[in-house]
């Protein structure tokens, strides 16, 4: 069997990207390719019970131990279903995954990103995706879309969230091949014309159809 493809979407919370990732998934399997979604941090029943605490729990979480948390929650997923499912020829899309830690914990929260880097490696064991859609839009705009039911991320304020867009915008610079900057201040479905614009391309590319 054919080894599977992984693809990742990234952006601030409002940016818009679960639709697309939803319109994606829709898209691949009218396709007739064998499709699975997933998200970080929950996938699974462990990340289930670290999702509660890094979005709602009510005391003190540490920085340090939030950013652990992620990254325990990533490699549970990794092993558990992100890696077998590619090595079982799955297109894997996933809601959010390395990314998300440098432009959160790293440039939002000021942990050390080549350390995070580090420790995303260690996550990840050599699972890297084959196509990032980073899905960028103003602070602004992201939080009126968020709207005033903020979980405990959300809530981090708009200097947080500046600083989240500048690292994510960073990164595609720094990966330009892997990740594809996608503007998202537009319509859901102009939004989705660049976004199954680079999707076909990769398969095209790695599948040859
Ligand atoms: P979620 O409700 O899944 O938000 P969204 O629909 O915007 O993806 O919450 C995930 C939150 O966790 C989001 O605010 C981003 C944050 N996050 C990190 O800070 N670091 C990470 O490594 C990941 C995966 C998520």
């Amino acid at each position: 069997m054919r080894k599977g493809l992984f693809i990742t979407f990234e952006g601030a919370d409002g940016s818009g990207k679960t639709t697309q990732l939803n319109k994606v998934k829709e898209f691949l399997l009218e396709e007739g390719y064998d499709v699975i979604i997933t998200r970080e941090p929950g996938a699974l029943d462990i990340g289930q019970k670290i999702r509660n605490i890094l979005l709602h729990n009510e005391g003190f979480v540490s920085d340090r131990c939030e950013m652990f948390l992620f990254l325990a929650d990533r490699s549970q997923h990794i092993d558990a279903l992100i890696k077998p499912s590619i090595d079982n020829g799955k297109i894997v899309l996933c809601d959010r995954h390395t990314d998300s830690t440098i432009a959160y914990q790293g440039y939002g929260r000021g942990q050390n990103i080549n350390l995070l880097k580090e420790l995303n490696n260690i996550a990840v064991h050599g699972v890297v995706p084959d196509l990032t859609l980073l899905y960028d839009v103003s602070t602004k705009t992201a939080q009126e879309r968020v709207g005033l039911e903020k979980d405990r991320m959300e809530s981090a304020g708009l200097i947080f969230h500046e600083k989240v867009r500048n690292g994510y915008l960073e990164l595609q610079k720094e990966n330009s091949d892997r990740i594809k900057l996608i503007d998202a201040n537009r319509t859901i479905e102009e939004v989705f014309e660049d976004t199954k614009k680079n999707i076909v391309k990769l398969i095209q590319e790695r599948r040859g159809k």
